[in-house]
């Protein structure tokens, strides 16, 4: 097989300088572990702007397309406020993920022991808590048509549509299956069959679609006693596969179990290119904090976690990913914290840089 291919986004504010640790254990895979890749790295967002004159250039969407993998790290900043809506570094991020037509989006929330008490949750509910949400990324409600203000009478009503075709739900259930397979095997699919019709179909082409998974557990739930469940008790989950909408809600639910927006990695998946690999992009949920950019505070935990998703769902290689989470579990379990998971005073915070030291150094 040829050397995996990554094109590397480091985009605005702190998104180069969380990018700069990434590019160091792409290095680290290379040189101890003999993971080449073949990396190109190019602007996005308010970086491209400034030299383009668009926020993402054709040349870069084209990039996208080919390579095995997107890194992406934050677009935005204050300084882009005034820009047309046609070119704000937000349109470059849009572009990527319609263009690339990635439906699946992934978002974990794994709970590191170490941070078990930054939780809003009693400790022995989140630690070593580790699931996955997949939320369907590009229909349902937020694109059903009608839409719209209408006036009906006096008085105005809003209009949204959900609307699902089978075969948005089945690429939908084929992600989540295919995830499920790479973890622990165990899939619950959230809908809401009791009062939608869009739930119904949900939930017959999700259960059509385990006939060809059958080592998978399937499980339906209702997606309201879902959100119940994942305060309750979120471990008894591993995969959730749910709509646009309850997908939005149930990710930031779950994600928040966990702690700091500096630990949050995300992956967003297409269709199977011909290499079997499906078309993906992986960034930190955060966004270019300009709050802190410049100032080596931020940590780059999301975006190194984001790169282990990679490794883990792009390029099949697990056990490399999962040594880079232990070396992260066992950095925090060190007390190595960057400015945003400190709790308590008496501690002296890591750089950006510093973290990524600390690392390297676990990884050694
Ligand atoms: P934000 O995520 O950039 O920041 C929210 C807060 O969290 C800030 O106080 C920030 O300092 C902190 N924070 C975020 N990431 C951190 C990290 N890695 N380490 C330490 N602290 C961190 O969200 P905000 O302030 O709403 O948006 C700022 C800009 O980012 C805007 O221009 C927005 O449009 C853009 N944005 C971009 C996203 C993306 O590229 N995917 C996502 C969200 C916002
Ligand atoms: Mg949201």
């Amino acid at each position: 097989m040829s050397t995996p291919s990554l094109l590397i986004l480091p985009g605005d504010g702190i998104g180069p300088e969380v990018m700069a640790e990434v590019v160091r254990i792409i290095d680290w895979f290379g040189e101890k572990r003999g993971l080449k890749f073949d990396v190109t790295t190019a602007l996005v967002g308010g970086a491209a702007y400034d030299k383009h004159g668009v926020p993402l250039s054709d040349e870069t969407m084209a990039k996208a397309q080919e390579v095995d993998a997107v890194l992406l790290g934050a677009v935005g900043g204050p300084k882009y406020d005034v820009l047309d809506f046609s070119v704000k570094p937000e349109r470059g991020l849009l572009r990527l993920r319609k263009e690339m037509d990635l439906f699946a989006n992934l978002r974990p929330a794994q709970c590191f022991d170490a941070l078990a008490d930054f939780s809003s949750l009693k400790k022995d509910v989140v630690a070593g808590l580790d699931i996955m949400i997949v939320r369907e990324l590009t229909s349902g409600i937020y694109f059903g048509e009608p839409r719209g203000i209408i006036t009906e009478g006096n008085e105005r009503v809003g209009i949204n549509t959900q609307r699902y075709t089978e075969s948005e739900i089945r690429r939908a259930a084929i992600a989540a299956f295919e995830l499920a397979m790479k973890r622990n095997k165990k899939l619950c699919s959230m809908e809401k069959a009791n009062v939608m019709e869009s739930g119904i179909l949900w939930r017959d082409v999700v259960t059509e679609v385990s006939a060809d998974y059958p080592e998978v557990e399937l499980s339906h739930m209702y997606a309201d006693n879902g959100a119940m469940q994942l305060v309750r008790a979120p471990k008894q989950f591993d995969v959730i596969v749910t709509d646009n909408l309850f997908g939005d809600v149930l990710s930031d639910c779950a994600a928040m179990l966990t702690g700091s927006l500096g630990m949050l990695p995300s992956a967003s998946l297409g269709a199977p290119m011909a290499n079997g690999r499906p078309k993906a992009m992986y960034e930190p949920v955060h966004g270019s904090a300009p709050d802190i950019a410049g100032q080596g505070k931020a940590n780059p935990i999301a975006c190194i976690l984001s790169f282990a998703m990679a490794l883990r769902y792009s390029f099949d290689e697990g056990a490399e990913a999962t040594r880079l989470e232990q070396s992260i579990e066992n950095v925090l379990a060190d007390g190595v914290r960057t400015a945003d998971l400190l709790a308590d005073e008496g501690v002296t915070p890591v750089s950006t840089s510093g973290m990524g030291d600390a690392i390297l150094a676990a990884l050694d």
